[in-house]
């Protein structure tokens, strides 16, 4: 597996992805996450498929957001989405940032379990447009 940033070649099959793991997410905004360099893709090498992506913001320009992670459901639990999330903190470590913020929805038990293996320590949760969202925050190492 390859890990690397996300190019403009890559939009239609992280938009597959979308279209499996659906959460409204614009093609609009993946294009231009792709094209500010915040998407990160697991590629397949032997059959140079988009196994599964990472995208983070910078909220205030100071503090990174893990916005989204997908692993198309058959290759889940290979710890694709862990190294997509590691491949992000090391960029991140790069540039000189400390912490990493992420959430999920309060009723996503698999996302809140992930992101604990992770390391991230559970926050407050707000009532957002689409319900209630729990944030969480880990140290890059
Ligand atoms: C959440 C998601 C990205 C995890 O990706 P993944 O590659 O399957 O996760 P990993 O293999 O790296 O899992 C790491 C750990 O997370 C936890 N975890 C992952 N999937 C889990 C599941 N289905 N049930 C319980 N725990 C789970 C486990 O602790 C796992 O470690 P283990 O397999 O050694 O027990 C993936 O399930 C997914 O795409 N889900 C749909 C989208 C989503 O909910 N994204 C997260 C919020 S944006």
């Amino acid at each position: 597996m390859k890990y690397t940033q996300a190019t403009a070649d890559h939009l239609s099959e992280i938009e597959a992805i979308n279209e499996i793991i659906d959460y409204g997410n614009p093609e609009s905004f993946m294009k231009e996450e792709i094209a500010a360099g915040r998407v990160i893709v697991a590629v397949d090498g032997a059959e140079d498929e988009v196994i599964g992506y990472g995208l983070y913001q910078v909220i205030w320009g100071n503090n990174p957001f893990l916005a989204l992670v997908k692993v198309k459901p058959p290759h889940q639990r290979q710890k694709i989405g862990t190294n997509l999330v590691s491949e992000i903190e090391k960029k991140l470590k790069k540039e000189g940032f400390k912490k990493l913020l992420s959430s999920c929805e309060l009723d996503n038990r698999v996302s809140v379990d992930f992101q604990k293996s992770l390391g991230f320590e559970p926050g407050g949760s707000i009532e957002m447009v689409h319900g209630w969202e729990r944030f969480f925050i880990k140290d890059i190492k």
